[in-house]
Formats: structure tokens, C-alpha cells, sequence
């Protein structure tokens, strides 16, 4: 049988120019379909709210210093947990102020591996003969040889989550690049991102900063505190790009430190649900808080180069006993 595809050499080049590439129709609808269900399953059954430490997801506050970062987050890495938004609460009592189902920014980090129909998306080929959702995933783009297009030699997923940026109460997220949060020395990571609703401006779909990843150096990291009581923003002493430092002139054209959020240079990525748009990690992107009636719920995971990297134990993500996943064709 022959490999599967992955991609063209032009949306290779596209990749490579822009930082980004909108895939449409990589999942089917009824793959679509499976995973929605799926999320409102576990929102519906599997989030308790008994018991649960009420962990909102923060993505920098005004000073760009607050981020999540108690023992139920830094210890999702091989759970399936569920994180609250912000605006779900009454900012007078601090209690819960929407249903339990419409109160939750996000569920991770362990999808790929521990729930059987997101570890489709990532491992096409594990089939449990008494899963209805089988024949959902036919035709579904295979991610490992995407991975390996973009020239990975070996991709590991590191984490996996929804993000339902809730009607009405979804939170903004500020301008940003992944290997702030998901660092190897030098940067590998890139995002693969998955609508499982149509995402738009008007329910705060991505922008982004077109070709940033070849000029926004990866400036600071989000790391593991010393004393293990949480995370922070620290100067990063790594690699600022995959090459490495740039040279003199390279260097010297990129994006001054706090530019970062130039509205002229975003661009509004909407997609149909079934897009996967694959994100480098030093592009920078952001989305805007969603006002509309409408959910924009997405499936998105990580993939960071095995081979060649440092991974350090500063990372507020730590593998799990078994290592990151590696991505098999
Ligand atoms: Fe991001």
C-alpha cells in the first residue's frame, strides 16, 4: 500500500511563507459530528462540578503575567480536565454564574491518548470494533504524513484540547505564539487546530500576523516556577527561532519587542467546520472574545520535533511516563 499523502509542495511553500495553512475538509461531517457529540458528552457527564477546584483559564491578564497555573492544571498533562472561563462567574459573589456545560473555556491536555474518539484524529487507524463512530473518520486527513511534510523526523503530540469559547462569555486571547507555552530548544512546535463549528468574526475565529513566524523571535517562555507554586513569563535564554538567532540583518528586521499587537497586521482566518489550519509556533495569532449567540468549539493538539530538540523540565507541561506520543503514519 502506498504512504499516505501529506501535503503539496505548494501548501509546503504557502507554510513556509505565511506561517499558517488553512486545510478545508480534513475532517468529514461525520467525523465532525463524532467529536461534537463527544465534547457535549463529556461536559454533560464526564465534568463534575463536585469536587472541582473551579480552575479558570487565564491567558496573561492586562500585564500579560497571569496565567493558570495550580495543581490541576500543571497536572492535566496525562488527564482529561476541565478548565473554566473567566466571564462564567458573578463577579460580585465569584460564583458560578452560567450551567456547568456552558461554563467551561476548555478540556485537556490528554485527549489523544485517553478518550478513544479524539485519539481518531491522531491515530487513524485504531479501530475498536464496537465503536459506532468507525466509518466516521474515513476519509479524514492522515496528520502524521502532514508532519512529516513539514519536516518533522520525529513528531510527538504533547497535548491535546477543546476550546468552546462559549457563546457570549468565550474569553479573548491576546496576541501570542505557541512555543511560548510549549518551548523545545529550538522551536519546533506547530498546532494543529481543528473547527468543529463554523469559526467567524462574529464568534472570535483566529487572525493572524502573516509571515510573524519568520520575524517575532520566541522572546520569552512560560515556565514552571521554582518553588512549584505555579507558572511565569521568564526571558527566554534558548534558540529564538528553528534556525537558531537570526543573522545581523535578519535580526535586526524583526518585530520590536511589544509590537506584538499591530491590529493592521492581522488577518481574520474564518473556516468551516472540518478545517484544520496548522499553525507554526512562532506565529504570532490571537481571537477576540466571542459576543455572539453562537459556540465555536475546536479540537486542537501540539506536535514537537523528537529528534534534535531539548525539552526541559521547566515547561509547565511535563511528558508522562510513557514520553510524548509519537505521531505514526
Ligand atoms: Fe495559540
Amino acid at each position: 500500500m502506498a504512504p499516505a499523502a501529506g501535503l503539496t509542495p505548494s501548501q509546503v511553500a504557502a507554510f513556509d511563507r505565511d506561517g499558517y495553512l488553512i486545510l478545508p475538509d480534513a475532517l468529514p461531517p461525520p467525523a465532525v459530528a463524532a467529536l461534537l457529540r463527544e465534547t457535549h458528552r463529556l461536559l454533560d457527564e464526564d465534568f463534575v462540578l463536585e469536587g472541582h477546584p473551579l480552575t479558570k483559564f487565564q491567558t496573561g491578564g492586562d500585564d500579560g503575567q497571569e496565567h493558570v497555573g495550580d495543581d490541576y492544571f500543571l497536572g492535566s498533562g496525562d488527564q482529561v480536565r476541565f478548565f473554566l472561563e473567566e466571564d462564567a462567574f458573578d463577579a460580585a459573589t465569584g460564583r458560578l454564574a452560567k450551567p456547568k456545560a456552558r461554563a467551561v473555556n476548555k478540556i485537556g491536555h490528554y485527549l489523544h491518548i485517553l478518550n478513544p474518539v479524539f485519539a481518531r484524529v491522531t491515530s487513524p487507524a485504531d479501530r475498536d470494533d464496537d465503536d459506532d463512530d468507525d466509518d466516521a473518520f474515513a476519509g479524514a486527513l492522515p496528520v502524521a504524513p502532514v508532519a512529516r511534510s513539514l519536516g518533522f523526523r520525529d513528531p510527538r503530540c504533547l497535548q491535546s484540547m477543546v476550546i468552546c469559547k462559549q457563546p457570549e462569555i468565550g474569553g479573548a486571547v491576546p496576541p501570542h505564539q505557541d512555543s511560548t507555552f510549549l518551548y523545545t530548544d529550538p522551536p519546533s512546535a506547530v498546532g494543529f487546530w481543528y473547527a468543529l463549528e463554523d469559526a467567524t468574526a462574529a464568534n472570535g475565529c483566529l487572525s493572524f500576523w502573516p509571515g510573524s513566524h519568520k520575524t517575532a523571535p520566541v522572546r520569552r517562555r512560560l515556565v514552571r516556577r521554582d518553588d512549584r507554586t505555579g507558572t511565569h513569563m521568564v526571558d527566554n535564554a534558548g534558540a529564538p527561532f528553528p534556525s537558531g538567532a537570526l543573522p545581523g540583518d535578519a535580526a535586526a528586521a524583526c518585530i520590536p519587542a511589544g509590537h506584538e499587537d499591530d491590529a493592521d497586521q492581522y488577518v481574520l482566518g474564518e473556516v468551516k467546520a472540518g478545517s484544520l489550519v496548522l499553525i507554526h509556533g512562532n506565529l504570532l495569532h490571537k481571537s477576540e472574545k466571542n459576543r455572539s449567540e453562537k459556540g465555536r468549539i475546536i479540537y486542537t493538539f501540539h506536535v514537537i520535533e523528537g529528534d534534535g530538540t531539548a525539552y526541559d523540565e521547566k515547561n509547565w507541561l511535563q511528558p508522562p511516563a510513557r514520553g510524548f506520543t509519537k505521531l505514526c503514519a
